[in-house]
């Protein structure tokens, strides 16, 4: 059955006709409940995914982009995009809702519980959710009915014809655009960062931020912190972690006193939310069995300049890997721990004793004398962007292979190649997956070509997990390099061949 979140008396339909072209201002008689200057596509209440009533015009004044939303479509993975664009731009003002709807394809069949369910569930999603709605047809929702139309809404295309189309309303409460399926939520970058412009400006963030503890050199377990996980100090200004999500996480560094980040993850860092929070970047990105000499010394100077100015923090991507053995070996070579602690630090960590490569990198690392680092270049980049997009794949295709090769041991070190470690390729896989996802190329292709390149990178994720959780369920792990390898293919399909 539709749960249709309607409390208001749909007459549009009925004015429609006679003063068409002004009506987008104007408030529709048909909510006598809200106030008459409220803009007429915020000018609705409509029920939450809990059931709980909202007056959109509570989002007047905010950017809002309104999605129909399904939990079994093709484009359902846009939801990672859209969540992405929330943790971006929630806090400059953006308000994403989204109005599940079963009206294409049958590919949002569950309740509301279910919903919610698969939405926080597989894509974590924290924007807002509404009720089921209808978006097409007889028993439309008013919301949609406005939406769809162009008589009323300036800069509608009319009738939806597929899930997660887009609505963008500027700060005025007007319809800005009408996005078809196709333009995929990074698409929508700039569109969003033009209607933000005309907010008026924040309050100063630097300034207002709280002041917290830093993780300590004597803890003995990781901590956590909002939109920060596995952080741990290995010099009492020196720390290591994941990648900070979101303003939460870039907000809690601020609050440690932390001044500069040095990412070593392939990923580009999002330099501009560090900037907000007066934060820099520094990215020097290493591989998952270590790095070698002169990426040391690159990170060791980085490191020992950066410190004068306060608390360096030192991220991957999960921040129990690659930051640790970097974090490590960068504190055995500027003297604040012998190789011994500093292994140990890393098993606070949470290193995976399957990265070899990285624990040596630690273990073997000495005092370095100060002649030797002040001899390194220190221009350190903001974004380092080492591999085209082709070159990616062809790196991305080697990697395939050794894993096939993997594979075919048993998901186990093949007995011919005594060099490769399962979870570090698989774990390389992902990490350059990641990268080309924020490619250039990414955001000249149109399409799903984006949330097709997530995908694929989800897929690299989920079997690298399953290698560090250490699974020996050869089906299993053999079925997900399977999934993989076809979301190769399904892209090369539609956008390479
Ligand atoms: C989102 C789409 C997409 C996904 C996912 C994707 N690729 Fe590609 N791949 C491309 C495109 C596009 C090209 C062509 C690049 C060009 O020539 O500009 C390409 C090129 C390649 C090439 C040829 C490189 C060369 O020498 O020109 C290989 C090999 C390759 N991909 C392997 C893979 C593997 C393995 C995976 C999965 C782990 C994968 N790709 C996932 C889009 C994708």
């Amino acid at each position: 059955m539709i749960l249709r979140a309607i409390t208001i008396v749909a007459s549009v339909a009925l004015v429609a006709c006679s003063s068409a072209l002004a009506r987008q201002d104007a408030s529709p008689a048909q909510a006598p409940e809200t106030k008459p200057t409220v803009p007429a596509a915020l000018n609705f209440k409509m029920k939450d995914i809990d059931g709980k009533e909202i007056n959109l015009a509570k989002y007047e004044g905010k950017v809002v982009l309104m999605v129909n939303v399904a939990s079994k479509c093709g484009y359902t993975p846009q939801y990672e995009g859209l969540e992405q664009l929330h943790q971006r731009f929630a806090k400059r003002g953006l308000v994403i809702l989204g109005f599940p709807a079963n009206n294409f394809g049958k590919q949002e069949p569950g309740t509301d519980e279910q919903i919610k369910e698969f939405c926080t569930g597989k894509y974590d999603v924290h924007f807002q959710m509404f009720s089921k709605v209808s978006v097409k047809g007889d028993d439309i929702c008013p919301l949609y009915k406005l939406l769809t139309d162009p008589k009323q809404t300036r800069g509608s295309l009319g009738e939806i014809n597929w899930n997660f189309e887009k609505f963008l309303l500027g700060p005025d409460g007007k319809v800005v655009k009408h996005y078809r399926s196709k333009t995929t939520p990074e698409m929508l970058i700039d569109d969003i960062v033009v209607q933000l412009a005309k907010l008026p400006p924040q309050e100063e963030k630097i300034g207002s931020i709280k002041s917290i503890e830093g993780p300590k050199v004597t803890d003995v377990a990781v901590r956590e912190y909002p939109g920060l996980q596995n952080v741990v100090a290995y010099h009492e200004d020196f720390i290591s972690g994941s990648a900070p999500e979101g303003d939460d996480g870039f907000e809690a560094l601020a609050g440690m006193g932390v001044k500069t980040i040095i990412s070593v993850d392939g990923a580009i860092p999002n330099v501009d939310e560090a900037k907000k929070f007066g934060l820099r970047y520094i990215h020097l990105p290493i591989g998952y069995n270590g790095f070698d000499e002169d990426r040391k010394l690159e990170l060791v100077r980085a490191t020992r300049d950066a410190i004068e100015d306060g608390p360096v923090y030192i991220h991957c991507h999960h921040g129990k890997h690659r930051s640790a053995g970097a974090a490590a070996a960068i504190a055995v070579s500027l003297g604040w721990l012998s190789p011994e602690s500093a292994v140990a630090r890393m098993h606070i960590s949470g290193t995976a004793p399957d990265y070899k490569g990285l624990f040596a990198c630690a273990a073997n690392s000495k005092v370095i004398d100060s002649s030797v680092i002040d001899a390194v270049v220190a221009e350190f980049p903001e974004v380092s962007q080492p591999h085209g997009f082709v070159k990616g794949m062809v790196e991305i295709d080697e990697i395939a292979e050794r894993l096939k090769g993997i594979e075919q041991a048993g998901w186990a070190t093949p007995a011919n190649h005594p060099d490769l470690v399962p979870v570090v390729e698989a774990g390389r896989l992902a990490d350059l997956l990641r990268f080309l996802a924020a490619s250039d190329r990414v955001a000249r292709e149109s399409g799903d070509f984006a949330s097709r390149l997530n995908e694929s990178q989800k897929l690299a994720q989920r079997l690298e997990d399953l290698l560090i959780d250490g699974s020996r369920d050869t089906t299993h792990l053999s079925a997900q390099y399977g999934n993989l390898n076809a979301s190769c293919n399904a892209c090369h399909a539609e956008y390479r061949d």
